[in-house]
């Protein structure tokens, strides 16, 4: 009877408490991601930033939920800062989402601002949280965050993060469809790359006793690819996906979190890179209190997948240069 009321009360005790900052709180993403964080018990605070007027209301229903944390709403760049300081990790879906027709990279225009100036914000006011990045192109906009923390001289490469775990999400989601598996857990996939169209590369051939034929690789590939597409399309105008995405960035929040916290953890994100030609790549990583311990190689992957990389490379490059050329021509 005694020991588990130990246990609690030493767990609780010894579990530091971080605050977490959402910017882009009011959005499709914004406000489902600061609901699945709320209930979080490593998180004292979460701290809701939004240009929109909607803040202070969406703060106020989920401070009523009966979890520990408190919720502090920002709304308007004047309380920016606010919202930043002192945040260990930061969650950043602000920007334009597409509507059909669009690529992600019909984004940049709008969003390269958006992320940028946020990033300036965090250089300044929390210079060592970890940041995630899902404003979107990802690919893009990763790169214009490292550029404005060097800026100011803080970037520390092992800490800023381009969110992909939705294509991990969606990969194992349509595998374990497409292939009939006991459980989730059987379709350990991993995606590598970036995060738009042939930039994702599903890596279908570590997946521990599951083989699929070439007509199976061609379609779950292209769905893994072009997952996005199919949310956009059905949303008719109305946005891309955000309840799939809340799903995920949660997932890889408290990924962080737990690493933060002093366990190992293995993730992917994309993230600056060495293991291949893309100065910035997705791939499996460990992650620690520091940010990245490690990036890991691919690994052993079929000729298949080998084509796909030589596909997703070179645009990767040109998502990045562009990025490189955003910064130079804002500076
Ligand atoms: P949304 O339009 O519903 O919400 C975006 C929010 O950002 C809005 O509330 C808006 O007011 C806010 N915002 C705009 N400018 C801001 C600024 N300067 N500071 C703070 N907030 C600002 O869009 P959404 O559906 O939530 O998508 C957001 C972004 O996430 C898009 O760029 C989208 O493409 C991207 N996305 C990425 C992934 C991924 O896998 N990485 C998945 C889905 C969507
Ligand atoms: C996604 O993969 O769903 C997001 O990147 C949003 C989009 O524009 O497709």
């Amino acid at each position: 009877m005694f020991l588990p009321i130990f246990s609690r009360a030493f767990s609780t005790s010894i579990m530091k408490q971080r605050k977490v900052a959402v910017l882009g709180a009011a959005g499709g993403i914004g406000q489902p991601l600061s609901l699945l964080l709320k209930d979080v018990p490593t998180i004292s605070q979460l701290a809701l930033y939004d240009i929109s007027p909607l803040v202070p209301g969406i703060a106020a229903d989920l401070s009523h939920i009966s979890t520990e944390s408190k919720v502090t709403g920002h709304s308007g760049e004047s309380q920016l800062g606010d919202a930043l300081k002192n945040a260990d990790v930061v969650v950043i879906p602000a920007g334009v989402p597409r509507k059909p027709g669009m690529t992600r990279d019909d984004l940049f225009k709008v969003n390269a601002n958006i992320v940028y100036n946020l990033a300036t914000a965090c250089a300044k006011n929390c210079p060592e949280a970890h940041l995630l990045i899902i404003s979107n192109p990802v690919n893009s906009t990763v790169p214009i965050v490292a550029e404005a923390l060097k800026k100011h001289g803080v970037y520390d490469w092992r800490r800023v993060y381009g969110v992909t775990t939705l294509d991990i999400v969606r990969a194992r989601r349509f595998v374990y469809e497409a292939k009939n598996l006991k459980s989730i857990a059987a379709a350990k996939v991993n995606v590598i790359g970036g995060h738009s169209g042939h930039t994702i590369v599903p890596l279908f051939s570590q997946i521990p006793n599951v083989t699929f034929t070439k007509e199976e690789l061609d379609k779950l590939t292209h769905r893994v690819q072009f997952g996005g597409d199919e949310v956009v399309q059905a949303k008719a105008g109305a946005g891309s996906a955000t309840l799939s995405m809340a799903y995920a960035a949660r997932e890889f929040t408290l990924d962080v979190l737990k690493a933060l916290g002093g366990q190992s953890i293995t993730q992917t994100a994309y993230v600056q890179s060495n293991i291949t030609k893309a100065p910035y790549f997705a791939s499996s990583l460990t992650i620690g209190p520091e940010g990245i311990k490690q990036i890991h190689p691919v690994g052993k992957i079929s000729a298949y997948e080998e084509k796909l990389l030589d596909v997703a490379i070179p645009e990767l490059l040109k998502n990045i240069e562009s990025a490189h050329k955003f910064v130079q021509a804002s500076l």
